[in-house]
């Protein structure tokens, strides 16, 4: 190992160093929290930045935390999931933002009265110390009377914010497919009623989630205009050499043109395989500055890759159900090499089965990110290479 050997720069798996090809996405988050910072504007709709699982939609999300840090807002970062409360883990993460900038809710009679009537409200346990708030769902609250609670909640935090010199409050939703049903209508219902405050809150919440998220939203409060969905796609050739490219160039540390090209077409503007691959041609070559990474490191560097695609691909393949599994077989059979999506009358009948047998196992690999829908009536794996590893390892 070369002792003056620098560290790799790449990212698989967390935050990327540089976040490339989402500049319109931060230019919508920055336009909002301008609207909060500079006129204590209430945000009216909810913007969802949808995509397949490792397209980099947390990524995005940390990248407007930390806008909204920089813009003076009270921060509050939520990854939903099925078995908590959306709307209670939301209000205790504010409850930390704003003791962060010294707020002291348990002393602060409006907005420890609003806390307390909405912690009622969820049916969760009593709001004694503040923050500390029990996080379970609680069956089905009258959503009426919650989400009036937690818009008189998020009205009390938002002036607590702005008399503390802070912009405002945002709400930012990781995963918010995940979340209780309960709780997204609770959320949309507040964010309508809000509308017609007066004085208007400063609040914004943007979130993200998988493809299968207006789905899941309309299913949960029939009326969905509240939300502004945008696809998260995967990078252009350009942003993608260039996800390659600047970490290396930050260590002076160069690509040749003709290994870089290599490398995009593998990873086809998929930011994670993007990282995975300029990551291990990294360990491979143990760069000093000055280097030149040539085409010579790419058998070596595609065994790593594909080593830890497997580990993937097995962590995902076991998360699926055994009625999963077999529909995720006839897909990976049905697509070629070129992994052309698969028509969902042809699964059906490939499988021997119902278009209603298939429709519960179909919904659990969307609802699990581990396929999506592709137009009309069509369906395709998420992630570039499972069809194939699963033909290896069924035999098929
Ligand atoms: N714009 C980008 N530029 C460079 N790298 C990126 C970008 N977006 C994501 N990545 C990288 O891609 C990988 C996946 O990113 P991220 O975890 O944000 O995806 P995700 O959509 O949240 O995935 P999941 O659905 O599994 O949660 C990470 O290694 C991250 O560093
Ligand atoms: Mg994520």
């Amino acid at each position: 190992m070369n002792p003056t050997a620098i560290p790799s720069p790449y990212t698989p798996g967390e935050a990327p160093s540089v976040l490339v090809g989402r500049g319109a996405q931060l230019a919508d988050a920055q336009a909002d929290l301008a609207l909060l910072a500079t006129y204590a504007r209430f945000l009216g709709r909810v913007r969802v930045h949808v995509g397949s699982r490792g397209v980099g939609k947390t990524s995005l999300l940390k990248a407007v935390r930390d806008e909204a840090t920089g813009a003076g807002a009270v921060v509050a970062w939520v990854t939903a999931r099925g078995d908590e409360s959306l709307v209670a883990a939301l209000v205790a993460a504010t409850a930390r933002a704003l003791d962060d900038i010294g707020v002291d809710i348990s002393r602060r009679t409006p907005l420890r009265d609003r806390l307390q009537s909405l912690t009622l409200e969820l049916g969760a346990g009593p709001a004694s110390a503040g923050v500390e708030l029990d996080v379970r769902p609680a069956g089905a609250p009258d959503s009426g009377a919650s989400s009036a609670a937690f818009g008189a909640f998020v009205t009390a935090a938002a002036t607590a914010a702005r008399e503390r010199g802070s912009a405002g409050l945002c709400l930012l939703i990781d995963e918010i497919q995940a979340a209780p049903r309960e709780d997204l209508r609770t959320l949309a219902y507040a964010w309508q009623e809000l509308q017609q405050a007066s004085p208007e809150p400063a609040a914004v919440v943007i979130a993200a989630g998988l493809p299968n998220t207006p789905d899941v939203l309309t299913a949960a409060v029939t009326f969905s205009e509240r939300f502004a969905f945008r696809t998260l796609e995967r990078l252009s050739r350009a942003d993608a050499a260039e996800v390659l490219e600047a970490p290396a160039r930050e260590h002076g540390v160069a690509w040749r043109p003709d290994l870089l090209a290599e490398v995009v077409d593998l990873a086809q503007g998929y930011p994670y395989f993007l990282q995975l691959y300029g990551d291990a041609v990294w360990r491979e070559a143990g760069p000093a500055e000055g280097d030149e990474l040539g085409p010579d490191l790419l058998p070596r560097t595609r065994a790593r890759v594909d080593d830890e695609l497997a580990t993937m691909f097995r962590a995902r393949w076991v998360k699926a159900t055994p009625g999963e599994q077999r529909v995720l077989g006839g897909m990976a059979e049905l697509t070629g090499a070129a992994e052309d999506d698969v028509r969902r009358g042809a699964l059906a009948d490939h499988l021997s089965l119902t278009s209603n047998d298939l429709s519960v196992p179909r919904r659990g690999l969307l609802d699990k990110g581990l396929i999506e829908v592709a137009g009309r009536g069509a369906l395709r794996f998420t992630v570039p290479g499972f069809a194939a590893w699963i033909r290896q390892e069924t035999g098929g």
